[in-house]
């Protein structure tokens, strides 16, 4: 394990060394092209932002069923691969590394996002509160129809196709999305399942959709280049577990046995504030037992001590690489940060997207 580190110590991450342990978190930018495929705009993007430890790509759905939001991009396509390879070499032209995230929605879609305008899916057909962003605005969520046990393999086999899919667009490995209750964290959580077949009820049933995804992708991936993604109180998207420690032990210790590259927790809710519930997520590192990447409003100062006390071994940032592209020399330097500026966060174009500045040096 590595203790007593700083963030800017190297780290092994499965075959790879990383330069330091800041990680770029998973964010949607709904900047994608026509066909949900990457474009020049976004490979600049990523590019700006290469000398992270890890980037780990923004949610990226695995099917056409999958999606959820207007212009996120896709790797189900050939035209997706080829867009997302643009990206991978220019990261790799820095020296970087980036892990795609594979994704699908599951009941946070809307008909006008789907194929044949069909209902979307989920472990049970209840509708999550709020509304759905559509290209024709915000719509009241739908009640989701509830998959068919029968139809669980084909979910499997989305999952499987997009792990292939970012194997051949080059990136360096895959981080399941099993968190901010989409499908496979509504499979999770008690408050969403209500499933009574083997997919639902105990923890073990619960987990059981999670846990044959992880098995596909590593037949596609070795393990040691799979992360899995977990936000254990994040109540974004309706979601509520009645025993989060529980059910999270549970899956952070299965999780542990497969030796994969890492275990990546949202430790706050969506908007970086503690919940309510309380989750001791020392213990679900430990359970896990390996490489941990911690995520959730954590400044330098904070993430520093995280480090130093061994409670990760990374630390991924969001808003704040979001805003500042090179945020490890900022960081380093001690330097002032742009601040994120939430109105551009979602769709547009390179404004608040490619132009936050450099340090002027
Ligand atoms: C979002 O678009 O708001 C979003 C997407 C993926 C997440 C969380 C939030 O994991």
């Amino acid at each position: 394990m590595n203790y007593g580190t700083d963030l800017f110590s190297p780290v092994r991450l499965g075959p790879y060394e990383l330069r330091n342990r800041i990680v770029m978190a998973p964010l949607t930018r709904s900047r994608a092209g026509q066909g949900q495929v990457p474009q020049s705009l976004n490979v600049t993007y990523y590019q700006q932002r290469a000398s992270a430890g890890l980037i780990i790509s923004e949610a990226t759905q695995v099917c056409p069923e999958g999606v959820g939001y207007p212009n996120t991009p896709g790797i189900h396509s050939a035209e997706q691969v080829q867009g997302w390879r643009a990206i991978t070499d220019a990261v790799h032209q820095r020296g970087g590394r980036m892990f795609l995230q594979l994704w699908h929605v599951g009941r946070i879609s809307h008909p006008s996002l789907q194929p044949g305008g069909v209902l979307p899916v989920a472990p049970s057909a209840i509708r999550p509160e709020g509304d759905a962003f559509t290209y024709e605005g915000l719509k009241p969520f739908v009640t989701p129809r509830a998959l068919e046990t029968t139809e669980l393999q084909g979910i499997v086999d989305q999952y499987r196709r997009g792990a292939q899919h970012a194997l051949d667009a080059g990136f360096d490995g895959v981080e399941i999305h099993s968190a901010n209750g989409y499908l496979l964290d509504q499979f999770l959580r008690d408050g969403s399942n209500r499933r009574t077949d083997a997919y639902g009820g105990s923890i073990e049933h619960r987990a059981r959709l999670l846990l044959e995804v992880v098995e596909a992708v590593t037949q596609v991936w070795d393990v040691q280049r799979v992360g899995v993604r977990l936000s254990p109180i994040n109540p974004f998207n309706s979601m509520y577990d009645s025993d989060p420690d529980q059910t999270f032990g549970y899956v952070a210790e299965r999780l542990g046995t497969l030796k994969l590259a890492y275990l990546h927790v949202l430790e706050v809710d969506q908007s970086g504030v503690t919940t309510g519930q309380a989750v001791n997520f020392r213990r679900l590192r430990d359970l896990f037992g390996g490489t941990y990447i911690a995520n959730g409003g954590f400044t330098y100062e904070r993430a520093t001590a995280y480090l130093a006390r061994g409670d990760a071994d990374l630390v991924a940032f969001g808003q704040l690489f979001l805003a500042n592209p090179d945020l490890p020399e900022r960081f380093a330097k001690r330097a002032p940060l742009n601040q994120p500026q939430p109105e551009t966060f979602y769709g547009g174009d390179e404004k608040g997207y490619t132009d936050y500045p450099y340090l002027v040096s």
